[in-house]
Parts: C-alpha cells; sequence; structure tokens
C-alpha cells in the first residue's frame, strides 16, 4: 500500500472508530491538584508562557505530529499551523516520508507559510534511517517547513503490527545519534502511543537527542488502529493482542525524568504526549515534569472544520490550563512544579496532608522565619573561625542563635545528603524513602526541599563543641550522625505508634507500607553510624588522649553513640508496654523517656562536646545538662500532643490518648485523687474519638497542663545547673542557654 493512502486510512480511522485503550489509561488521572481557596494571585495574572528552543511560547501546548501527504492531510496541517500561528503554540507535522518520495505531497506539509513565526517540528520516523535514510533525507525534511527542529518517531510496535511493516531496528540507536551529530537542529526523539522506559531514555539521551516525547500509552492505541486496516484474520488478532501494551504517559514520564537525573541532563526538555486531552491534564504533565505538552486528537477534530474551530479548541484548553493554575495558585508554568501542588488521588481523599505551595527553600527554624539557604560559613577551616558563641557585653546577641544555626546547618544537610544518598540507581527507591522522610524528595521521589525537622540535636551537638571551645566544623559529621538517628526513630516510631502524619506530610509507612518503611528506617540505623565513620576520617582516630580515660576519640564516641541506640530502644520498649498498663509512676515514666528522648539529646550534647576536645569530667557534665533538657522537652512534646496546634506540630493531637500512652499529663490524670477513677474507667474502655472531649474535659479540670508545664521548667532548671557548672559565669550568655531557653516556649 502506498504511504499516502495509508496515511488517509489512519485519519479516517482515528476520526470514526474507537481505538482507545480499553482498561490501561494515562495515569493522569491518579493526581489532583490541591485546591487553593485564597489562591493570592489575580487570574489575569497568570502566566503560562514557555521558552523552548528558543522560541516564546504562549503555553507548553503542542500540536502532535499527526498528518500530511494527501491533499486532505494538506488542508487540515494548513487549518492547525494557521491557529498555531494565531495563539503562538507549537507544532508538529506527520511523518514527512511520503513527501520524500513523492515530491507531489511537499506542498501538504509546508506550513512554515501558515505559520511564519512558529516553533515547527519536522517528522520522520526514525527507522528509515535502517533503510536508506541518511542525515540529508532528515534536512530535506526540515528545509520542508523550515523547522525549528526534527522529531524521529520510534513505532517498532505499529511496524510489527503492519503487514508492510519496517521491521528491521537493530542498530538504529548508532544511526539516531549520527543525526544529532551533524543534522544542524535540535533532534527529538518520541514513541508514538506507547511510552519510553527508562533505559531507552537514558540511550537517547546518552545518543545526543535534544530532548524526548515520551507519547505514552493510555490515549489512541494504534494496534487498535492497525487491527482496523487488518486484512487478514490472522493480522486483526495479532493487533487486537496489543490493544492494552505500553507504558502509561504518567509512568513514562517519571522515567525519563529519572532517566534524565542519572544522565546528569536535568534540563534537558520532556514532551507529554499520549491520551493528553483537557487543560489539566496538560497541567498535570507539566506539574510532572513536562516542558511542553502534545495533544493530538482534540485538535484533529477541530481540524476538520477549520481553523476559528482549531482556535477556539485552543483557546478552551489555554483557559482550562489558566484555570487551574489559578485554582492551585501557581503564578506561571515553574510554580506548577512545586512539590505539594499535585497529589496523587488517594492522598487528595485525606485533604490534611496536602502542603500549600510556596518557596521551597523558606524554611521555619524554632518558629521563627528563615533562609536555610545561605552562604558557607566562613570559618569551616580551623584558624578562620566562625561566629563566636557570646557578645561582648556578655548577653547574647539578638539573633546569633539564628546566625549560628543558619551557618552550620547546611553543612550538616549536606552531610547527610552526602550519606544517605542512593548508592546505585537500582536502589534509588530505598534511599529516596529516606529521602522523602528527610524532606528532600516528594512522594513520588522527585527533588524537593520540604522544611522537615526542627535540627535541634545536629545543633546542640554543634553548639556543645563551640562551647567548649572547638570548631564546630570538627562536629559536623557527628552532628550528621545524630540527627540520621533521630531520623531513623522517628520512621520506626511512627509505625510503632501507627502514626500516618510526621512534619505535616504522610509517614513512610502510610506510603510506601510497613515492611519498607522498617527496611528503610534499618538502613538509616546504619547510615547513622557511617556518618560518625566519617567523623573519624576528618579528625583521625589515633588520638590517646589520656583525658578520655586512655581511650581514643574514636573508641569513647562510638560508646557514647552505642550507648545511645541502646537507651532510645529501651526507652521505646518501656513506652509501648505503658500502653497496656493501667498504672505507671511517675519514676517509671521518667525511666522510659530517659531513654526514647533524653538518650540522644544528652549524647549529641556529649558527642559534640568530645568532637570540641572536652575531656571526660566536661563531657559528663554536658552529658548532665543534655539529659535534663531531653526530658523537658519530652513532657512539652507530651504537652503539645495533647493542646498543640495541628498546623504548627505537624502530627495529630490526641493520638497518645486514643493509643493510652502514658504521657506525662495522661499520668497525672490517671492517679489524681479527684479524677483518677473516672480516668481509668474511660481508658479501661479505651477512649475513643467520641469520648476524646470528656477526657480532654478531665485533664483540664485539674490543670494536667499547668502542672506538666511546672515539671518541664523543673526539669530545665536542672539542666541549667549542670550547664553553669561547666561554663560558669559563661552559661547566661551561652548559645546552649539560649537554645534552651527557646525550647521551653516551643508550639512545635
Ligand atoms: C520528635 O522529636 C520525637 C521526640 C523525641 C519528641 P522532634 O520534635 O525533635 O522532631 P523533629 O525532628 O523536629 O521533627
Ligand atoms: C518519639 O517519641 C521518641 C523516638 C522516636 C525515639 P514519641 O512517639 O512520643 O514522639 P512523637 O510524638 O511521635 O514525635
Ligand atoms: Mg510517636
Ligand atoms: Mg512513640
Amino acid at each position: 500500500m502506498a504511504t499516502a493512502d495509508r496515511k488517509d486510512d489512519h485519519i479516517r480511522i482515528n476520526l470514526e472508530e474507537d481505538v482507545g485503550f480499553q482498561e490501561l489509561t494515562t495515569g493522569l488521572e491518579r493526581y489532583r491538584f490541591v485546591h487553593q481557596a485564597l489562591p493570592e494571585v489575580d487570574l489575569g495574572e497568570i502566566d503560562t508562557q514557555v521558552v523552548l528552543f528558543g522560541k516564546k511560547l504562549a503555553a507548553p501546548i503542542l500540536v502532535s505530529s499527526m498528518t500530511g501527504g494527501t491533499d486532505q492531510a494538506g488542508i487540515l496541517n494548513r487549518r492547525l499551523a494557521e491557529a498555531v500561528e494565531a495563539r503562538g503554540l507549537a507544532m508538529g507535522v506527520g511523518s514527512q516520508r511520503a513527501a520524500l518520495e513523492d515530491s507531489g505531497a511537499v506542498s501538504s506539509f509546508s506550513v512554515r507559510a501558515y505559520a511564519p513565526s512558529a516553533l515547527l517540528f519536522a517528522n520522520l520516523g526514525a527507522v528509515q534511517l535502517n533503510y536508506g535514510y541518511t542525515v540529508d533525507q532528515c534536512r530535506r525534511a526540515v528545509d520542508m517547513l523550515e523547522a525549528d527542529a526534527l522529531i524521529l518517531h520510534l513505532n517498532a510496535l505499529q511496524e510489527a503490527l503492519q503487514p508492510e511493516g519496517d521491521t528491521r531496528w537493530r542498530g538504529l540507536l548508532s544511526r539516531i545519534g549520527e543525526v544529532c551529530a551533524s543534522v544542524g537542529v535540535p533532534v527529538i526523539v518520541k514513541e508514538v502511543g506507547w511510552g519510553i522506559s527508562k533505559q531507552v531514555a537514558l540511550r537517547l539521551i546518552q545518543a545526543g537527542v535534544s530532548a524526548i516525547d515520551v507519547a505514552g500509552a493510555g490515549g489512541t492505541s494504534w494496534s487498535e488502529v492497525e487491527k482496523h486496516r487488518a486484512t487478514s484474520e490472522r493480522q486483526r488478532r495479532l493487533a487486537a493482542a496489543f490493544r492494552e501494551w505500553g507504558i502509561p504517559t504518567a509512568t513514562s514520564l517519571a522515567y525519563v525524568r529519572a532517566a534524565r537525573e542519572d544522565a546528569g541532563r536535568p534540563e534537558l526538555p520532556i514532551f507529554a504526549s499520549g491520551g493528553v486531552r483537557s487543560g489539566q491534564d496538560i497541567a498535570k504533565s507539566v506539574a510532572l515534569g513536562a516542558d511542553l505538552v502534545g495533544l493530538a486528537s482534540p485538535f484533529l477534530r477541530r481540524a476538520k472544520e477549520s481553523t476559528e474551530s482549531v482556535i477556539e479548541e485552543f483557546d478552551l484548553v489555554s483557559a482550562e490550563l489558566r484555570t487551574a493554575m489559578f485554582a492551585s495558585a501557581c503564578r506561571d508554568i515553574g510554580s506548577l512544579r512545586q512539590p505539594g501542588v499535585l497529589l496523587q488521588a488517594g492522598e487528595a481523599a485525606v485533604g490534611r496532608w496536602a502542603l500549600p505551595p510556596g518557596n521551597p527553600t523558606q524554611v521555619q527554624y524554632d518558629g521563627q522565619a528563615g533562609q536555610r539557604q545561605v552562604s558557607r560559613p566562613i570559618g569551616v577551616n580551623v584558624g578562620n573561625r566562625r561566629v563566636p558563641g557570646t557578645a561582648r557585653n556578655g548577653e547574647p546577641e539578638e539573633g546569633l542563635l539564628e546566625k549560628f544555626a543558619s551557618e552550620w546547618l547546611p553543612l550538616v544537610e549536606e552531610e547527610m545528603q552526602q550519606v544517605l544518598a542512593a548508592r546505585h540507581p537500582a536502589l534509588a527507591e530505598h534511599y529516596g524513602m529516606m529521602q522523602y522522610h528527610m524532606g528532600w524528595a516528594d512522594d513520588m521521589l522527585r527533588p524537593a526541599a520540604i522544611p522537615a525537622g526542627k535540627q535541634i540535636r545536629p545543633l546542640l551537638c554543634l553548639l556543645a563543641c563551640d562551647a567548649v571551645g572547638g570548631n564546630p566544623a570538627g562536629a559536623v559529621p557527628a552532628a550528621a550522625a545524630v540527627e540520621i538517628l533521630h531520623n531513623f526513630s522517628l520512621v520506626h516510631d511512627d509505625i510503632e505508634d501507627g502514626d500516618e502524619t510526621r512534619r505535616h506530610r504522610p509517614t513512610l509507612w502510610a506510603i510506601w507500607g510497613v515492611p519498607q518503611a522498617i527496611n528503610a528506617g534499618d538502613g538509616m540505623f546504619a547510615l547513622a553510624y557511617t556518618a560518625l565513620l566519617r567523623a573519624w576520617g576528618r579528625f583521625g582516630t589515633d588520638d590517646q588522649s589520656p583525658s578520655l580515660g586512655g581511650n581514643g576519640l574514636a573508641l569513647e564516641t562510638l560508646e557514647r553513640f552505642t550507648e545511645t541506640c541502646v537507651g532510645l530502644t529501651e526507652g521505646q520498649h518501656l513506652d509501648l508496654s505503658y500502653e497496656k498498663r493501667e498504672v505507671v509512676t511517675v519514676a517509671e515514666y521518667l525511666r522510659m523517656i530517659e531513654g526514647k528522648t533524653a538518650a540522644l539529646i544528652a549524647g549529641s550534647v556529649t558527642l559534640g562536646a568530645l568532637f570540641g576536645g572536652a575531656d571526660s569530667e566536661t563531657a559528663q557534665c554536658l552529658h548532665r545538662f543534655g539529659h535534663n533538657i531531653g526530658l523537658a522537652f519530652q513532657i512539652q512534646d507530651d504537652i503539645l500532643g495533647i493542646w498543640g496546634d495541628p498546623t504548627a506540630t505537624g502530627k495529630a493531637v490526641g493520638n497518645d490518648i486514643l493509643r493510652r500512652k502514658k504521657s506525662l499529663p495522661i499520668l497525672y490524670g490517671l492517679g489524681n485523687g479527684a479524677v483518677g477513677e473516672q480516668m481509668r474507667s474511660l481508658w479501661r474502655d479505651r477512649p475513643s474519638e467520641e469520648t476524646l472531649p470528656e477526657a480532654l474535659r478531665l485533664l483540664d479540670s485539674i490543670d494536667a497542663r499547668g502542672w506538666s508545664e511546672e515539671q518541664v521548667r523543673t526539669h530545665h532548671d536542672k539542666g541549667m545547673q549542670a550547664l553553669n557548672e561547666t561554663l560558669g559565669e559563661r552559661t547566661a550568655s551561652s548559645l546552649l542557654s539560649r537554645l534552651s531557653n527557646r525550647l521551653l516556649q516551643r508550639q512545635r
């Protein structure tokens, strides 16, 4: 059959027959935008413009390659081109092979005359390079429409289903590479509706393509089109067998994005097409990483009518895109890609997980807005010292703590990122889960900068190092180790406590399931030791300082760190076992929080002191300081767990009551003469969402909160006494004391 006849067949079948997938979908329907009731932007300000291959487009919309080669196709192309020119969009033509074989068909592709300024793409089947085509034919195709770039399409499956198909595909990649090197315009490689895998994307990027169009599955099933063209029963059945074949568009987008990262080419443009039907689909594709989004069938139908009809469709689709951006508070195309704009459908149903879009580098530190993305401290090297811990007049200067934190914590973050980086692409998901928990990746494991923890443990570690006269640079790896250890404990704690929300986001197990979350936590536990090893690597292990009782620094810090881990699991054991007990004494409670929380806070301070060069006695004293403020910290956490504002804490409140945790305010109520009996009976029946208000009322009637706050202050004061033993008159002006005071007022 002549190429031209085949083209008319394709148009007819596409317009008249049901050639969609029956079960397989694009995957775009799995995503939902988080509606923003208060967009803080005018609809008129929404900017959908993008720049691609040096040309400005009014919106990232491409009229996907469809047709050409016949008179009828020529008319359609002309209308599409006129509409594209009128609205400042982009357009690709159908395969130009027909025109290279028959000069009579050239005019049907020559759309430049109708779209003098538009971004236009020439198009050839890549496999023709295996059938005698060279870069010359590619150039002729480009020249035919003075195209800005050349699309080479990959349609192996389609060829296999055609009786006349070109099925010699061996060695094609290197020929594509040759075209990329010498055709003189950017080369885009696209599928035709079955998607591009990660492996293929990687090979194409290495071969030198300038962009990839995923052309994924979920829209038109070309096997179904071929089925309608089949002339024999055998061919019909073969085609029918592939109706549901292919990589869904959304999945292929993720593959190509991952390949682009792995190849170190994060800026390489990705086009999304394949079943994209609406402005919201376009917005979702962009949010999932596409730079240009191709639609075919909605425009083909309009082109059968008139240029105006195509323009009408463009305006409709653009208005829908613009409205979706407005209602999700995305001022421009770049904002659509921010974490939290798009959620998987399952999560959208539980909207409390949604993060408002915002500047991803803006983070909260201890209740104060601040930028974590700051320049490196000058004082990383010894001798080129950092910000001193106190001001000359003995009082800590306003903002000194923030300054210290903003100068040093980014280094800890960098250190942690190195430790938790994927060790092999095949394990990207394993490490991705850890990165998700740390706030460096979103739930689709795309890079993100989501405000995560308060990082008080690394800060205490660095401040302790500073307080004993050391250079905090030496304590950065230890600070990373304690923060990784802390985060490991949270991953497991959320499984143990059945908590689905932490730091305003779904917990790791809530997304990836308990088995993977346990394993990711285990990984972080082991990697915390890796982080500590890096400290010795930098510091040396041969310090046999007598001040450390004959132990080298390595052994001493290893022992402290290990003891911390042991204490932490002991505390967690007690915490869980107390859920089943009716009565727990305050002493038992203190034993429990000493393990689950204070051990690590004390450990952080002690390690910092040791890496700062402290002797055993000083380290011990600071350990006591850490221990006591750790107790205060946990009691405060108990208070926030009942009376805190979940929009500040990022965790669900009331869970301690529902799970019968023996947090301090609860324990106080259970043992109280006035309400104890009522509380115990409520607890025996297990508190529920319905009885929660009653439980709260009882706690409030005895001012359990006020009493607990007093306990916080008591332990805080003990901590300050221990600090005083180490720092003497420098205590009041020290940043350690400033941080401890700050923690008393924390709301999260
Ligand atoms: C939470 O610790 C667990 C406790 C020991 C109370 P944080 O409140 O320090 O948690 P993040 O790291 O800031 O989220
Ligand atoms: C967390 O204790 C302690 C550890 C993770 C070791 P909680 O269970 O009381 O803390 P949250 O409230 O979940 O953060
Ligand atoms: Mg918990
Ligand atoms: Mg717990």
